[in-house]
């Protein structure tokens, strides 16, 4: 991706839950000089949290759920639709608890980041907080990669290591690597935004 000639980078930013990720982005992006906007926010599922944060500031949000379709192809194409419609420079995957299929990652090859509350590889999928805590780690953290066919596999933009407390339950984890989750993300999209990147085999490069 190489940075736009004039005006910030548009983002398309995809939720499933609470969206504490997407607010991070949304308050960065209240600064001009941070070189991005969010110009739509959209999710497989209706009622939630990340949704109501962007309509609050009248950013447009779309919602597809899995189920409202005959096949898990033909919501892959719903969602490509819609993404694309508000053609983004980079589309961000914070917190979207689906994987994309293979007409979605064509659309947006390289251009589709995620961010993963563990250190990949290690303890990909859903319960990365959980796992970590249960295989005994001393540290875990979180990591931005760029989406590929994988679970959690792609090319890695940035990670941040968080410690594991002795005392720690998942739930307190988990929050303390949202909280450098959220930092990483906002400084990685805005240097993405600002200098351009390119994907070389396993390595990102930004700038
Ligand atoms: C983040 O930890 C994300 O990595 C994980 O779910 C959490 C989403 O949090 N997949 P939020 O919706 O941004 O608050």
């Amino acid at each position: 991706m190489t940075p736009r000639p004039t005006g910030p980078a548009r983002l398309v930013v995809l939720v499933s839950g609470s969206g504490t990720n997407l607010q991070a982005l949304l308050d960065a992006c209240a600064d001009p000089a941070y070189g991005a906007q969010v110009v739509a926010v959209g999710a497989d599922r209706g009622g939630i949290e990340g949704l109501a944060r962007a309509e609050r500031l009248g950013i447009p949000t779309f919602v597809h759920r899995v189920r409202d379709f005959e096949s898990r192809d033909a919501w892959d194409q719903a969602l490509t639709g819609s993404v694309a419609a508000h053609e983004p420079d980079i589309v961000v995957s914070a917190g979207f608890m689906k994987l994309v299929g293979a007409g979605f990652l064509e659309r947006f090859a390289g251009r589709m980041v995620n961010t993963h509350p563990a250190l990949s590889p290690s303890f990909p999928g859903m319960h990365g907080p959980a796992d970590a805590l249960a295989y005994g780690v001393k540290v875990t953290g979180c990591t931005l990669f760029v989406v590929d066919d994988g679970v959690d596999t792609g090319p890695i933009v940035a990670q941040t290591v968080v410690p594991v407390e002795d005392d720690d339950t998942v739930e307190a984890l988990h929050e303390r690597i949202k909280v450098a989750e959220r930092a990483m993300l906002v400084d990685s999209v805005g240097r993405m935004a600002r200098e351009g990147f390119v994907v070389d085999g396993r390595r990102v490069r930004i700038g």
